[in-house]
């Protein structure tokens, strides 16, 4: 991006005669206002850095680390001013401000550079700005141009979600993803516990929770929905946990990088781990009865009793310590997707139902919420619940995340019922959902969602009135983790569509551009991110075929598509790897059926963007 800018102010002062000026910027996410003005400071080991001097403590080892990494430069640190001749990086907190929580004002002459906010996220969010526009390359001079930027959230809650239960994830794994993501202002992760295949995290009281519950019967290489059932006898390999000392390092670490850490705990449903270490939380004993932690697939009767007592008293003792663990107000209890076939056989379960007068078992669900909600409560927690927890009487003062679209609204209904709402869509936000041409992609679940999809989503509701759009508090992008076996493989599907998401959540609607962002991606974030060790997917830049098979003729007639602006296709039939001096496509043609179609995106530089397309015409 420096080079670039350079080029804008060269370009633009020799044509015009004008003061330096760049048109476009390529930071993600995109700020609320940029001016590029004369000049550059220039960035060496000579500069001084000033932070507030109750912020030392944490502000300056991180400052340190990333200008280290980032440039190699080591710098000097200090909270008291600058001399009048030293040239200084100000990091300087004011109570009175028109800026927004966590937003920043970031200020760059010749002489200083100066980031101002209210509170410590809006000096990290400057601070991420003011990176953006380091060179990739480490560098220990560099001139930063001249520009004012002006920057506020749209959205206070703006989240990634990474399910570690269907695949376990490292510790050193996540504190990445909350280094780079927090990059992006991403200010909230959600850690997604515990599910079926796999409890992640120690809870001193209930031992078997991880000694069990943590691992599980090894199906690598089978398709996550055609695994054989776990059995008793198999040796359980597949798995791990953290443990309350790691959650804790991850918590100081996130907090750091203005983010916090929300928990979720996923019951009454998906809970085949907790009942697999703990059996006298299901319904009934039978000789039918499964307590081995799910493999993969669906896993029938994973629910926990809803009649029992037991089941509260025992779950009280999960979220005492899991409330006691985690510093944020909220504490996620899933909710989701519950099979309630075990209930409708459970003696407990269907007396509680009868003493109630509850008409069916989405009632006894609503019972269960409610019991849960009032322990979170005593824990001074805020619920949060996916929305499936608004059946039946709902569960006033909770939070909802509302997942589902179509046949269910609860992004519109949730606040319009009063409900707080954080939106995470599985049409546009479950990046789960392969990203590219189904033909290039690693197994996924078949639905696509690229990343132009991501980033053109909405997630305020044009149905709510103003009040009840001040119940919506930010949209989150979540990442199922049934079909990524491995870390690499789960970046691949974070990145670049958690930068998308990114930009939803912080940028408001009018200053978002596809064109910028896509450009922004391929000119300097693709490059950045891999230097820091991301695997990230190129499938921005897939072409997407269809063809239809003319039998009459035995031709295939070809249609390809691109979901990027500015680049061209460019294939071949012969076999051989297109080139920039291949064929163009311009519009759908015939060819001979059982043609090998091979194809790729150029850009105007010719430069081949992405992997090439396979594919025979049969
Ligand atoms: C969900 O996708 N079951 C929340
Ligand atoms: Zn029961």
């Amino acid at each position: 991006m420096h080079k670039f800018i350079s080029y804008i102010i060269v370009f633009s002062t020799l044509v015009f005669g004008l003061p330096a000026f760049a048109q476009e910027s390529f930071f993600i996410p995109q700020p609320e206002s940029v001016s590029f003005t004369e000049g550059a400071f220039q960035l060496d080991e000579n500069v001084k850095v000033i932070v507030p001097k109750k912020l030392q403590g944490t502000l300056i080892p991180y400052l340190a680390e990333k200008f280290q990494n980032d440039l190699k430069l080591n710098l000097t640190y200090s909270y008291k001013e600058a001399n009048r001749d030293e040239k200084y990086i100000l990091f300087k907190l004011i109570k009175k401000s028109e800026l927004q929580d966590e937003g920043y004002q970031l200020e760059v002459t010749p002489e200083s550079i100066t980031v101002t906010a209210k509170d410590y996220p809006g000096l990290f969010n400057g601070f991420q700005t003011l990176r953006q526009t380091f060179p990739i390359e480490n560098s220990r001079t560099i001139e930063i141009p001249a520009m004012s930027v002006t920057d506020n959230p749209r959205f206070g809650w703006r989240g990634i979600m990474l399910d570690v239960s269907r695949h376990f994830q490292t510790k050193e794994y996540i504190l990445k993803q909350i280094d780079v993501l927090s990059a992006y202002k991403v200010n909230k992760f959600h850690w997604h516990l515990t599910d079926d295949q796999g409890w992640r995290i120690e809870i001193k009281k209930y031992p078997n929770l991880t000694d069990k519950g943590a691992w599980r019967g090894d199906r690598t290489g089978i398709t996550w929905w055609e695994r054989d059932k776990a059995t008793a006898e198999e040796p359980k390999t597949v798995g791990g946990f953290y443990t309350q000392e790691d959650i804790k390092e991850v918590i100081a670490y996130a907090k750091i990088r203005n983010v916090e850490v929300i928990p979720e705990i996923d019951i009454p449903g998906h809970s085949k781990a907790l009942v697999a270490s703990y059996p006298e939380l299901f319904c009934y004993n039978d000789a039918e009865a499964n307590f081995e932690v799910a493999v993969g697939g669906k896993a029938p009767d994973n629910a926990v009793c809803a009649g029992k007592e037991y089941t509260y008293e025992f779950l009280e003792g999960v979220i005492e310590e899991i409330a006691a663990l985690f510093p944020s107000e909220y504490l996620h209890i899933g909710g989701d997707e519950c099979n309630k076939s075990n209930w409708k056989k459970c003696p407990y379960c269907q007396k509680v139902k009868t003493d109630n007068d509850f008409k069916d078992e989405e009632e006894l669900q609503s019972h269960f919420i409610q019991k849960i909600h009032k322990i979170v409560k005593a824990q001074k927690k805020t619920m949060i619940g996916w929305d499936e927890i608004l059946s039946g009487n709902g569960a006033p003062g909770a939070t909802i995340m509302a997942w589902r679209r179509g046949t269910y609204t609860p992004q519109i209904t949730a606040p319009q019922n009063g409900y707080p709402t954080i939106m995470t869509s599985y049409k546009y936000m479950y990046i789960s959902q392969i990203q590219g041409a189904t033909i290039s992609e690693p197994e996924g679940p078949k639905v696509v969602l690229p990343v132009s999809k991501v980033y053109s989503h909405d997630p305020m509701p044009k149905e709510l009135t103003a009040e009840q759009q001040a119940l919506v508090l930010g949209n989150q992008a979540s990442l199922w983790a049934e079909f990524t076996p491995t870390e690499e493989h789960n970046e691949y599907m974070l990145y670049p569509r958690a930068l998308a998401s990114a930009e939803v959540s912080w940028s408001k609607p009018e200053n978002k551009n596809w064109l910028r962002f896509q450009n922004a991606l391929g000119a300097y974030h693709f490059e950045k991110l891999e230097k820091t060790g991301i695997n990230v997917s190129k499938s921005v830049f897939s072409v997407y075929p269809s063809y239809a098979i003319d039998e009459l003729k035995n031709q295939a007639i070809v249609y390809l598509q691109t979901e990027t602006e500015g680049n061209a296709i460019h294939y071949t039939l012969d076999g051989e790897n297109p080139t920039y001096q291949s064929e163009k496509y311009i519009s759908e043609f015939r060819t001979e059926a059982k043609t090998l179609l091979k194809a790729g995106i150029f850009n105007a530089d010719g430069k081949l963007l992405g992997k090439v397309l396979e594919i025979r015409l049969k």
